[in-house]
């Protein structure tokens, strides 16, 4: 598995992170047991990948905490995050010290290497500043987080507004950004500017449902037909990206999807969320597989390189 730095973190992780959200949490969502699911954590780590996002919400604490239980942690680093919302109001900062508390808890940890404010919305995002944020900078002190990490909710934020915000802020050292081939806005709105300060990225929805399913493909296709952000001409509408496959420029959408995003300058790691342990596998030599052609780069920038409006979901 490839190694990237983490920002300015002084991590060295896989490039590839086990995302444990997602439409499968290690499969949860299809009825795996933790147990199971502990299965696709440990076959990530098999395969090279260190660095491992959880949630509170999502349920996979737990799961991540059985699977890396035997395991050596010096190599791992792991991610969890805290929503703002909170039993349906806005969480206290002792609140979130309590519920890290529950978090290392599963997770079987003495330290979360990267505590995250999860899916932050810009009404939000100054309460984040003003409560949350001096919180976390005394859970540092205490020694039971070690980077301050932020998430956007890029299905109601795909034009990155809090991201752009958060990057003028010093306090982040992770940010989480939807970034895929069907919206690469992220680029010139965060990217640049987490490059040239330092912050350390992971790249969600880099295939999701759009980029694994050609139904979901062909409908966002026709939606951003019809609403102007794509043009139709020489756009396949039953495949419209199924150009990918045909002139070898990857053995499958997914492929290309990962390469796509493991490559973008700025990205330091993209995450894979599966409950599969095939798929896993795949994922990993799709990461490691080098960068797509630049003309197949070019071609895709044509088509989507202006879309800011969805996510793949
Ligand atoms: N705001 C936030 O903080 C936020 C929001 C969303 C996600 N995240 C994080 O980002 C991670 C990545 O997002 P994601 O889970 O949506 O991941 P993703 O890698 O973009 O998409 C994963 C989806 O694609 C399918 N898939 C994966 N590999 C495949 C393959 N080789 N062939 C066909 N289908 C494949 C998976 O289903 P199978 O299970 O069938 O493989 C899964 O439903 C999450 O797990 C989570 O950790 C954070």
């Amino acid at each position: 598995m490839d190694t990237v730095k983490l920002g300015n973190t002084g991590l060295e992780v896989s490039a590839m992170g086990l995302g444990c959200g997602g439409h499968s949490r290690l499969g949860l969502s299809y009825g795996k047991t933790d147990a199971e699911a502990a299965v696709v954590v440990r076959r990530a780590v098999e395969l090279g990948v260190t660095l491992i996002d959880t949630a509170e919400m999502y349920g996979t604490e737990t799961a991540v905490g059985l699977g890396i239980a035997s395991l050596p942690r010096e190599n791992l680093t792991l991610c969890t995050k805290a929503a703002v919302e909170w039993q349906g109001r806005r969480g206290t900062a002792a609140e979130l010290e309590e519920r890290l508390n529950a978090s290392l808890r599963r997770l079987g940890a003495d330290v979360v290497d990267v505590y995250q404010l999860h899916g932050v919305s810009l009404d939000e995002y100054a309460y984040c500043r003003e409560e949350l944020v001096p919180a976390m900078l005394r859970f540092r002190e205490q020694g039971k987080i070690r980077f301050l990490g932020i998430t956007e909710a890029f299905i109601g934020d795909p034009g990155h507004a809090v991201l752009s915000e958060a990057v003028r802020d010093g306090c982040w050292s992770v940010m989480m950004v939807g970034f895929n081939l069907l919206n690469p806005s992220a680029r010139s709105r965060v990217l640049a500017h987490t490059q040239t300060k330092g912050i350390g990225t992971l790249d969600m929805f880099a295939v999701r449902r759009a980029l694994s399913r050609p139904e979901a493909l062909r409908e966002l296709a026709a939606d951003l037909v019809a609403r102007g952000q794509i043009d139709a001409a020489g756009l396949d509408p039953e495949d419209p990206l199924g150009w990918l496959v045909r002139e070898g420029h990857a053995a499958s959408i997914p492929e290309a999807a990962y390469r796509f995003c493991r490559h973008e300058p700025g990205i330091d790691v993209v995450l894979s969320g599966t409950g599969s342990v095939e798929h896993l596998e795949q994922n990993a030599r799709s990461i490691n597989a080098g960068p797509l052609s630049p003309e197949a780069v070019a071609r895709l920038g044509r088509i989507f390189g202006r879309v800011d409006s969805v996510t793949g979901n």
